[in-house]
């Protein structure tokens, strides 16, 4: 059968018919919105290279969090931007259990019981340094020594109410350590959100800027990613699912669709993608000079993730498009 008894267009001629034959749909129930938290009370900066984006104190934080309840987003994840003079080498503050995140965590729960609150594991927020983790004497992250104070950090976040917990260091081993700590702490019903295939990649300069963790030296090369590989990421996938992950991410999301496409197709587990600082940027910077509709862009950006097989999908999009769905 071929032209001109095929005429594909036959099913696109209205929007009815269009809505009847599509394949991938973006809901609201698929978002997950970053939130960065500040110390003080009512406070509100904005975030340069993010317009749109604001670290915000406890206060505020739980007021944005009824509001993107409110508009049915499902899930949240926080990143605590702790003063620098709470940072020091070995990133203690990342397991204060009155820190930034656990009292941001308990006050969302008690707010929005219903909202799902996810809590970023790292250490480069907490470090003087801006390493996701300790350093040794020549300057390397240490892998194994870091996997305690992960796990520290994974156990005081579920404590306070975290409903999952989301290690983003990219050290090898994590998963498990967290885990184990987890269900030793009686908290085993606490999932873990692995950010599985971590790319080493520019696309997260603007968070860099929004979460203060720049790293002081170097780059994140001899942890995350290089951006070449694509089997490294099944493998990677293959060893947090076998540590005990329970979602599994892919970051960035848009220059790596084939990978989300990979480990979905390999796995079939839930599969997250992060739309990160640097292509929120690129798409309000180009938005602002009028060059593309944003609405449409993100969108258009956002539906690419789902339809290359993510689950989910990290944005600071969120609330714009629970607006923009609701409007239909
Ligand atoms: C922390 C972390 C980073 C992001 C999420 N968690 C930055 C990094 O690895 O340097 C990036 C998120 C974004 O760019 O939106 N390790």
């Amino acid at each position: 059968m071929s032209f001109p008894i095929e005429r594909p267009r036959r099913l696109r001629r209205t929007e009815t018919w269009r809505r009847m034959v599509r394949e991938t749909t973006l809901a609201v129930d698929d978002l997950i919105v970053p939130l960065f938290v500040v110390p003080g009370r009512e406070t509100q900066h904005a975030v340069g290279s993010m317009p749109g984006v604001f670290q915000m104190s406890v206060d505020r934080i739980v007021r944005e969090c009824e509001e993107l309840h409110g508009l049915g987003i499902p899930a949240v994840i926080l990143f605590g931007v702790p003063s620098d003079e709470a940072k020091n080498p070995q990133g203690t503050e990342a397991y204060n259990p009155d820190g930034l995140v656990p009292q941001a965590v308990r006050a969302i729960k008690a707010a929005v019981p219903d909202l799902l609150v996810w809590a970023d594991v790292c250490m480069c927020e907490y470090t003087s340094h801006g390493h996701c983790g300790l350093l040794t004497d020549s300057g390397e992250v240490d892998n194994d020594a870091t996997l305690e104070l992960l796990a520290r950090a994974a156990v005081v976040y579920a404590r306070a109410g975290a409903d999952a917990v989301a290690p983003s260091d990219m050290m090898d081993g994590r998963v498990e350590a967290i885990r184990d700590a987890l269900d030793e702490a009686g908290l085993p019903h606490v999932p873990i959100v692995s950010y599985a295939a971590k790319y080493a990649s520019a696309f997260y300069g603007p968070f860099r800027e929004a979460a203060h963790s720049a790293p002081a030296f170097g780059d994140r090369k001899a942890y995350q990613m290089d951006p070449a590989n694509a089997l490294e990421a099944l493998r990677e996938v293959e060893l947090d699912l076998q540590e005990g992950a329970d979602i599994v991410m892919v970051k960035p999301a848009g220059p790596y669709l084939d990978v989300i496409r990979r480990v979905k197709d390999t796995f079939g587990v839930p599969t997250a993608a992060y739309q990160v600082s640097g292509e929120y940027a690129l798409i309000k910077a180009a938005a602002r000079q009028g060059w593309v509709d944003e609405r449409r862009i993100v969108m258009e950006s956002l539906l690419g993730i789902k339809r290359a097989g993510a689950d989910m999908i990290l944005t600071y999009f969120g609330k714009d498009v629970a607006r923009w769905l609701r409007e239909g």
